[in-house]
């Protein structure tokens, strides 16, 4: 091809674009940036949120708001210290529109300070930091999830009212540990309970022995905890083979037996855990869900894989009152804001911090099904303390 053709056709192009930027802007494709974790103990989190997403997207046809969506992907191992370096990639190199992520809180905060900076709009669709709809809030910033006070909150009522009075809690010495352990404490409080011990381990160690020790030596009423991933895993299987199972009843937020139950096996019959999804929920709503979500995955569903499919049913809510174009972000924000999400979970609408409002489900593991015995808390709402939008 010669310099002068060479020359005419890039004119002829740039040309193109400048003519009409709008439908230039509507009709290419929209980029989605998942940033998830795909190695380390969230490795599976991070696949159900990806395949939860992409169901709701082909349930589509491939569009949200009249856009194809094309994904980039990046893999943030759960690690913090390389979370801006990630999340800006996504925005700066790759130009998203729209980042997706992630699992970890303290990789969330990262995320969410970048978002509320650049303003791209953010969708997390499971870290429950609870900054990310406190203080950290921004009209662009969105969770299809929950906080981590919710489960938390909700459980310290359950534990109340079984009349545990002094409890031991355990986990993770990060955000999403503290802040669940800080929801339980408050409404146990409130409801006449004690926390006696809070012991935790750094993330995401599985060191357990010596702390099972101290809590076998401390003889509490209970144990509360927050795990998950591979991590809730093998604490399961500790705390039972510790023999601590049959005489400390041992409580949870609901990622301690969700997405594990295969590999727990017996070591987590019985245990009451309270989250806003369980296995048996029966509604049609739910029942074509995982259906669908079984047919093009072989696999069962968990709340990882309803909160990725949430994630896309708020954007495509957002991207349909804009036609498509997320530029217009008030417009996006006012009519997610407005819109009842149709979750498996059941419906939920978001606050004005953008956090789900909704019901916490208390569930007991049952052979292989987290089995929703009860509603622990009706349209519970995160405090979002320090909120200001
Ligand atoms: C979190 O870090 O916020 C987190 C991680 C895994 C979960 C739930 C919350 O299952």
């Amino acid at each position: 091809m010669n310099l002068f053709r060479t020359t005419l056709l890039a004119a002829a192009a740039a040309t193109a674009v400048l003519a009409t930027p709008m439908a230039m802007a509507q009709g290419a494709k929209l980029k989605v940036g998942l940033m998830l974790p795909y190695t380390g103990t969230f490795a599976a989190l991070g696949v159900a949120i990806e395949n939860g997403f992409r169901l709701y997207v082909q349930e589509q046809g491939g569009k949200l708001g009249g856009r194809e969506i094309e994904f980039v992907k990046v893999d943030d191992e759960s690690d913090p210290s390389k979370a801006t370096d990630n999340v800006n990639k996504l925005v700066k190199r790759d130009n998203v529109d729209v980042i997706v992520g992630t699992v970890h809180s303290g990789v969330a905060m990262a995320m969410a300070k970048v978002a509320k900076d650049t303003g791209t709009l953010l969708i997390v669709p499971n870290a429950g930091a609870d900054a990310v709809t406190g203080p950290m809030c921004a009209p662009n910033i969105f969770r299809s999830s929950f906080s981590n006070w919710q489960p938390g909150f909700a459980m310290g009522e359950v534990v109340a009212k079984k009349g545990h009075k002094k409890v031991v809690t355990i986990t993770w010495k990060y955000a999403a540990g503290d802040e669940s352990v800080k929801g339980f404490k408050e409404a146990l409080e409130k409801g006449g309970g004690q926390v006696v011990k809070e012991l935790s381990l750094p993330f995401p160690g599985v060191e357990f022995q010596a702390l099972l020790t101290e809590i076998a030596a401390a003889k509490p009423d209970a144990v509360y905890t927050f795990f998950a991933g591979g991590g809730a895993v093998k604490f399961v299987k500790d705390y039972a083979a510790a023999g601590l199972k049959k005489s400390i009843p041992l409580y949870g937020a609901g990622f301690l037996t969700d997405g594990t139950l295969e590999a727990q096996g017996a070591d987590a019959d019985g245990l009451f855990t309270t989250l806003h999804y369980g296995d048996s929920l029966g509604t049609p709503r739910d029942s074509s869900f995982r259906l669908a979500y079984a047919k093009s995955y072989k696999l069962q569903p968990d709340v990882y894989a309803v909160q990725g499919y949430d994630a896309a049913q708020i954007l495509g809510t957002g991207l349909a009152a804009v036609k498509g174009d997320v530029s217009k972000k008030a417009e996006f924000a006012a009519a997610v804001q407005k819109a009842k999400i149709d979750s498996p979970r059941g419906p939920f609408t978001l606050s004005k911090a953008h956090n789900p409002v909704q019901d916490i489900y208390l569930r007991q593991v049952v052979g292989k099904e987290n089995k929703v015995v009860g509603i622990a808390s009706k349209g519970l709402t995160d405090p979002a303390r320090n909120c200001r939008m």
